[in-house]
Formats: C-alpha cells, sequence, structure tokens
C-alpha cells in the first residue's frame, strides 16, 4: 500500500524529532509492505523567514491533499520578540481551522518503566492508561456572541458565549465511543450540566449516541468532580469526552501525571479529510541543537497516525513495541533520565533488538 504524508518539522527540536519519527514509519512500513511518499514542507517561524507568512498556501494545499500530516512543532525562542511568537502560533491555529480538525485524542499513559521518573506517588500513577478526547472547534473559544462592551451600570465587560449544536456533539461522542470500544469499553462523559445550558444539551446528546454503543459503558461526571479525581484516582479512567475549554484544561492536568512532556503524543481528526498528529510539547528553543530532544512523542504520535489516520493497526502496534522494548533495555533521553539510570542496574536485557 502506498500513502502520501505531509511532514511538518517546524522549528526548534520539532525538525531533529520528525526526522527520527521518518525513519522509524520508514522502517515499521517495509516489514508490512506499506510505502510511504513523504512530503516536507515549512511551517511557523521556518515559513515566516522563507517566504513572510507561518502557514503558506503551498503548505496548506499539500496537507489537504495528504493522506495524513505529521507536524513536529513551532514557535520562536528566546530572542524573539513578542510580536513574532504571535505571528508563529498563529499557524497551527490556521492549520487546525483548514484541516477542520474538530476531535482531538490525546492518550496519557504511565509506563511500568517510567513510573520511577515522575515526582508522583507511586501508587496513584502506577498503571494509569486513559484518553483524553477533547472537542476542538466548538464551545466557547469559537461561540457567538463574543467581544467588549459596557453593561448597564457603564462598566467595561468581556463576554464569550459557550455554544453547541446538536451534530457538533453527536460526531464528538461517536469518536470516543468508537474509540472505548477499542479500548477498555468505559466511557466518562465530562459536563457541568448541572449548571450551564449548553452542557445539557451535551449529556442529552452523548446520551442519546450511547445507544449505538451498547457494548460501552457510559459514565457522567462533572468537570471539577472530574478534575479531582484525575488527581486523586487517575486509574479509573478509560476514556474521557469533553468540550472544547474542559478538554483544554484536563488534558494538559492529565499530561503531568507521566514523567515528561516528551513523552506524549496526540492526534487530530476531522470528518472525512486528513488527520494532524503531532507531539504536544513545544519547539524546546532551550535543548534545540543539542541533540537532547525525547523523539519518543513525535514517534508514539506516528503510531497513532498509522492507527488512526490510517488504519494501519499492525504497524502502528509494532512502533509502539519498538519504543516499549527500547525503554526495556534502558535507553533513555535527558527528560526521563531518573529512571533511565535506577533501571540499567536492575534490568537484564532480555529482548533481542530485531523482534519487532
Ligand atoms: P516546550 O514544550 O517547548 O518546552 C517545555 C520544557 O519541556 C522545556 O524545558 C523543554 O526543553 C522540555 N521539552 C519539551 N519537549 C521535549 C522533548 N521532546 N524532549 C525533552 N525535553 C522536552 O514549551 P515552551 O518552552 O513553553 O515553549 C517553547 C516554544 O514552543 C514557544 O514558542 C511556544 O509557543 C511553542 N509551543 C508550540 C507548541 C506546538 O507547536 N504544538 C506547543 C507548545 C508550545
Ligand atoms: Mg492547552
Amino acid at each position: 500500500k502506498n500513502y502520501n504524508i505531509a511532514l511538518l518539522p517546524g522549528d526548534g527540536i520539532g525538525p531533529e524529532v520528525i526526522s527520527v519519527a521518518k525513519n522509524v514509519l520508514n522502517l515499521a512500513g517495509s516489514i508490512e509492505g506499506i510505502e510511504f511518499k513523504f512530503n516536507e514542507k515549512l511551517v511557523g517561524g521556518a515559513a515566516l523567514d522563507a517566504v513572510g507568512v507561518p502557514l503558506p498556501e503551498d503548505t496548506l494545499t499539500a496537507v489537504k491533499q495528504s493522506d495524513a500530516i505529521l507536524f513536529g512543532a513551532i514557535g520562536g525562542d528566546a530572542t524573539d520578540t513578542n510580536q513574532r511568537h504571535a505571528d508563529i502560533g498563529i499557524a497551527l491555529l490556521q492549520l487546525r481551522e483548514g484541516l477542520k480538525v474538530f476531535a482531538n485524542l490525546r492518550p496519557v499513559s504511565v509506563l511500568p518503566q517510567l513510573v520511577d521518573a515522575s515526582t508522583l506517588k507511586k501508587e496513584v500513577i502506577e498503571g494509569v492508561d486513559l484518553m483524553v478526547i477533547r472537542e476542538l472547534t466548538g464551545g466557547i473559544y469559537f461561540g457567538k456572541p463574543k467581544g467588549f462592551g459596557t453593561n448597564e451600570n457603564g462598566e467595561e465587560i468581556g463576554f464569550n458565549t459557550e455554544v453547541y449544536a446538536a451534530y457538533e456533539i453527536d460526531r464528538i461522542a461517536r469518536i470516543a465511543f468508537e474509540t472505548a470500544r477499542k479500548r477498555r469499553g468505559k466511557l466518562c462523559s465530562v459536563d457541568k450540566a448541572n449548571v450551564l445550558e449548553a452542557s445539557m444539551l451535551w449529556r442529552k446528546r452523548v446520551m442519546a449516541i450511547a445507544e449505538e454503543y451498547p457494548d460501552v459503558e457510559l459514565s457522567h461526571m462533572y468537570v471539577d468532580n472530574a478534575a479531582m479525581q484525575l488527581v486523586r484516582n487517575p486509574k479509573q479512567f478509560d476514556t474521557i469526552v469533553t468540550n472544547n475549554i474542559f478538554g483544554d484544561i484536563l488534558s494538559d492536568q492529565a499530561s503531568m501525571l507521566t514523567g515528561s512532556l516528551g513523552m506524549l503524543p496526540s492526534a487530530s481528526l476531522s470528518e472525512s479529510g486528513p488527520g494532524l498528529f503531532e507531539p504536544i510539547h513545544g519547539s524546546a528553543p532551550d535543548i534545540a541543537g543539542q541533540d537532547k530532544a525525547n523523539p519518543l512523542a513525535t514517534i508514539l504520535s506516528a503510531a497513532m497516525l498509522l492507527k488512526y489516520g490510517l488504519g494501519e493497526v499492525k504497524a502502528a502496534e509494532r512502533i509502539e513495541l519498538a519504543v516499549l522494548d527500547t525503554l526495556n533495555r534502558g535507553f533513555r533521553t535527558g527528560d526521563i533520565w531518573s529512571a533511565g539510570n535506577l533501571l540499567l542496574n536492575k534490568l537484564e536485557i532480555t529482548h533481542e533488538p530485531n523482534q519487532y
């Protein structure tokens, strides 16, 4: 099989981690009889410098024509002005908007090999394996009316609108049920239905869609409780689905359960077009160009690209196994080093490198 992959390395450590993930994709593909054609394009600061805009037309056209997109990171460094930072950051928003990726999937798993790398309590984080699914194109970040004005007392106000249409909830709910079905069959929908009308509709629609998925166990949780439960007992969660703003906060919160930003992948999916796959970390200017970047977040994003973007589940699982095996054999980048040091002393190497 043949696939067209758009590669957007971007800035800082982006090109470093993308080049590694590209090699991994080629290797997994060659074993599974898959051939990739890579189309590398400019984005972020790299594009701004070369052609004056952070997301060139040429890049947007190429990503729309691809089967899936692998994105590194964008961002300036300490020497850049605030204006340049803002100009670069626009690229990712324009890209998400242009691709209409409404579903953001962020798996968070604490690998047994890395339990010691976290500063959190071992008994709380050991065995955590959850997925946060965030609605990405609706809700209060986009709702109208929004703006500034004056209230009846002549006081200055700022306002936004939390609004969801039924179809927006239905489509993210379906993605969530499908995802939960492929995982451990448990879905927790997070809302604030005791206060917000948009959340009442959210809960009503999620319950309606649930009838199509009798095999998935559905529960509901208010967002304030969910934030508390994520810290108290994160192991209770399998798949979480929530709106744009709650998902923004809860997914960042959940990501800290693992030791490092350098481990966490993400997928952003649309209704029918190509998906966008990227590590959740930024361009890490503090370590760029020093061969210190952890490439695993991007390698795991490539595995998500295979699984969720192309339906190539076997090749995806090969990559996931290879990551575990690499960690088992004691290899570590600096961000997860404390665990590596401990394990190097404890572990016997039992895996042959060529078995995956
Ligand atoms: P960051 O994620 O780039 O870095 C935060 C810290 O984590 C740094 O100390 C960095 O060295 C470390 N780190 C991140 N990824 C790592 C990896 N793979 N291996 C080892 N260590 C890693 O976030 P920061 O510093 O707040 O932002 C830097 C730039 O990145 C900014 O311009 C920001 O706007 C941009 N950014 C871009 C994102 C994207 O492209 N999706 C997301 C977040 C930030
Ligand atoms: Mg965020």
